[in-house]
């Protein structure tokens, strides 16, 4: 099986933003946590990050047609963008949103996704520990 990780506007970041928030790893850090879970886990797994909504969006169809589940963190375009919600709805496989922070113990305008009732589940909170558990979850889902 092949997943796909998609990381959103300002994911890149990782490491020097806001690490109160976010935690002190890299998104090279990230990558390389993701693949060695998706080598323990025997699942192909593929990181990618853009600040580029239009590349999101087509990164969300590309997994559509190829039938890929998709570990999400859209980031800010999680609370109003509705463009990254139609092309996550066309997924043919599982869709796990997650975001790094518990964003529900976080400003108002974090509590409303877009992306919620489209996903299959989520995680919120763990830190950057949440990929390798949603990578898991992926891996061990149908037994
Ligand atoms: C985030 C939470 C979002 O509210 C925020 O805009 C992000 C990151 C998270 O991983 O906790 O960019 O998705």
């Amino acid at each position: 099986m092949k997943a796909l990780v998609l990381n959103g506007v300002n994911l890149g970041r990782l490491g020097t933003r806001e690490p109160g928030v976010y935690g002190s790893t890299t998104h090279p850090e990230l990558v390389a946590m993701c693949e060695r879970a998706g080598t323990e886990l025997g699942v192909e797994v593929e990181v990618r990050q853009t600040d580029d909504e239009g590349e999101m969006v087509r990164w969300l169809h590309e997994a559509a047609d190829a039938g890929w589940p998709v570990v999400l963190n859209a980031g800010a375009w999680t609370h109003y963008s509705i463009a990254i919600r139609d092309a996550a709805a066309q997924l043919r496989d599982d869709l796990v949103e997650l975001h790094i922070s518990n964003v529900h113990r976080r400003e108002p305008f974090r509590h409303t996704s877009y992306l919620s009732d489209v996903a299959t589940a989520v995680v919120a909170g763990f830190g950057v520990r949440g990929y390798p558990l949603a990578l898991r979850w992926l891996a061990e889902r149908t037994g």
